[in-house]
């Protein structure tokens, strides 16, 4: 039986059963060692590695050609298999008890010398690899994250379709989608001056799959937006997306479960549903974030009605002007050198602080703090135990407007946690925000936007506050699944209706014109019997990337761009030849260097 016309066997497949076999092995050459005339080379395939050996004594021929051999040559043997001597066994290969002396061997390919070592891999400059990015692949620890990419896609789609979801596929040469973030246009030669945007998402397919009756969708998408890059942002990125008809909020967070359990089980990683809730104004009042690790404690507190007692006058101005005081806790931290604390004090400015205020709470049970001039020793120790503080314990607060506080102090939480070693790596935290708010204020725009995306439902029990124009209070139907400090997806409940649809238009002081221009056919779509209907997306590479336990979905991802959203291997963005610029009737610009 063969595998192919070139293989019996996969390479990491050989064990002492297979001993007297005759079989055909092919693969790269990954090592090779001649030790007085006998030539070693361990063979490399997908799955594993194996040694075939020349001698010159057995068989000259075969000899001959192994001397040629250099690494990463491709070449195909057929041979016995046979036992190694029990002194040579290899423990570190799985296949490291058994070896062939070819009968014939065939060079099927050469190799240049490669840019590097594959198995320097980890040390090399990112850029070099990927523009090697094919060579890169052939390293253990790259393939591994393939692999288990497409385990957790695999079983992820099984389930999908045990659940009856159908997989649909939507364009990627469409019209602005309304993430909120910057589309990618492509300018259309047929229609001059005009320009297909990229799907950010499918998210308004999705929603029209419901109108054309689908029910259950689901898909392995790819999305583009152009953000600025991070580790956990590529400018192409890949969602897994659902929707379905006929659901509540708690349908989908079922359903989504469900598939994560499934998932996270193809990784090897048990996790139990249900998992944690909790709202998005819980998770900032406690973490400072919309997405919180809770995988450690040193939870943030209120003293704004302490400080409103003292005579903290600047602070209470902050407060009195709707701003918010948080306050954190660092156990042991009395000890801190007054370095420390103006260390501290920098890495919470480069947050955004404008100060940080501290009070150390010494062993003998005093308080050592400058803001002892405005806030007195009763208050201090008020403070002390609304912060759960012990002795020996130092805290830190800040005060300002609510979204700028919270994020200094989520980030100044995430910072202890990190440096005084608190998270337990061990664990798999899951965990649900809902009721996030439904319009965020924009000071750049002048106008509150939306905070998902337009056809996200408001709550309905806060429509009246649309009516009333309180929109800072109006809460949607959006949830997002957070997992050890990372968002790992969000959706929503859609708005079904075309008159709530409207308001939420209004809200965001869309013109009809704006809207006709923008979502027009979605408008009309959903006066054409629309079901109730809801859904999620998932972020494929941030989900693996965190099963693989790396800093960047690069890692998991076969051909990623650079930083810079360069793919650095086929060398893109590029410029376009004249002839397909005057074909588009682009005309380009020079460009001055800032
Ligand atoms: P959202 O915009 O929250 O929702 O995206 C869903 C998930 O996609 C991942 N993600 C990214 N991953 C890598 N690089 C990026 N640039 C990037 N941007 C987002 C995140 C995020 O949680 N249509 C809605 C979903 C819905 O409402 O059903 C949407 O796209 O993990
Ligand atoms: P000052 O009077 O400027 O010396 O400030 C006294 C203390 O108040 C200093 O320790 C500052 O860090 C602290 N402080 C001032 N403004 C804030 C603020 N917005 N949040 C936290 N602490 C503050």
């Amino acid at each position: 039986m063969s595998l192919t016309s070139y293989k019996t066997v996969y390479c990491g497949d050989l064990r002492e059963a297979n001993i007297d076999e005759t079989h055909t092995l092919s693969g790269w050459v990954a090592n090779v060692r001649d030790l007085g005339g006998i030539i070693f080379v361990e063979l490399r395939d997908r799955f594993g590695v194996f040694q075939v050996v020349a001698d010159p004594q057995i068989n000259p021929d075969v000899h001959k050609v192994f001397s040629k051999l250099k690494d990463e040559y491709v070449v195909t043997v057929t041979g016995k298999i046979s036992k190694r001597p029990e002194d040579t066994f290899n423990p570190n290969l799985q296949t490291g008890s058994v070896e062939m002396y070819p009968q014939t061997v065939e060079i099927l390919s050469e190799s240049q010398v490669l840019p590097f070592q594959l198995e320097d891999g980890d040390n090399v400059n990112e850029d070099v690899r990927l523009k090697y990015r094919y060579l890169d692949i052939r390293r253990k620890p790259v393939l591994d994250n393939l692999v288990l990419r497409h385990k957790v896609v695999q079983a992820v789609r099984n389930y999908m379709d045990n659940n009856n979801f159908l997989e649909v596929e939507t364009p990627i040469l469409i019209n602005t989608t309304p993430e909120g973030a910057r589309d990618y246009l492509v300018p259309s030669r047929v229609h001059p001056n005009k320009f297909y945007a990229l799907p950010q998402s499918p998210q308004i397919f999705k929603q029209l799959l419901m109108v054309g009756g689908i029910e259950r969708y689901f898909q392995v998408a790819k999305c583009f937006r152009d953000e600025d890059l991070r580790a956990d942002r590529q400018p192409e990125f890949t969602q897994l997306d659902l929707e379905m008809s006929f659901v509540k909020q708690d349908d989908i967070i079922k359903m989504v479960e469900g598939m994560l359990v499934e998932g996270f089980k193809a990784a090897g990683v048990e996790v139990k549903p249900p998992f944690t809730r909790i709202t998005w104004q819980e998770a900032m009042d406690r973490f400072g974030s919309d997405k919180p690790d809770v995988r450690f404690g040193l939870e943030l507190f209120d003293i704004g009605d302490i400080i409103l007692e003292s005579e903290f006058e600047i602070v209470k101005k902050t407060l009195q002007n709707g701003g918010i005081v948080r306050g954190i806790r660092v156990p042991g931290g009395a000890k801190y050198s007054r370095k420390d604390v103006d260390d501290i004090t920098k890495i919470a400015m480069s947050f955004g602080a404008k100060a940080l205020a501290n009070i150390i709470y010494n062993e003998d049970g005093t308080a050592k703090s400058p803001v002892l001039k405005f806030v007195s020793e009763a208050q201090a120790q008020q403070i002390k135990e609304r912060a759960g503080a012990q002795d020996g314990d130092i805290i830190f607060f800040v005060a300002d407007k609510p979204k700028l506080v919270y994020d200094i102090m989520g980030r100044l939480r995430l910072h202890f946690g990190k440096s005084l070693n608190l998270i337990d790596e061990s664990q798999h935290a899951l965990l649900w925000v809902v009721d996030f708010p439904m319009f965020e204020w924009s000071d750049e725009e002048n106008r509150f936007m939306a905070m998902h995306h337009p056809f996200t439902s408001p709550c309905l029990d806060d429509l009246d506050k649309l009516d009333n124009d309180d929109l800072g209070n109006v809460k949607s139907v959006a949830y997002d699944i957070v997992y050890n400090g990372t968002e790992l997806g969000g959706g929503s409940v859609r708005i079904h209706s075309p008159e709530v649809q409207k308001k939420i238009f209004k809200a965001l002081r869309l013109t009809d014109e704006d809207v006709q221009r923008k979502f027009g056919f979605m408008v009309n779509a959903l006066q054409y019997g629309t079901p109730p209907h809801a859904g999620l997306a998932i972020g494929l590479d941030r989900w693996i990337a965190l099963l693989a336990r790396t800093e960047s979905i690069r890692d998991v991802m076969a051909f990623p761009k650079n930083s810079q959203a360069k793919d650095l291997m086929c060398d893109a963005p590029t410029f376009a030849d004249e002839l397909q610029l005057r074909e588009l009737r682009i005309q380009l610009k020079p460009v001055h260097n800032k």
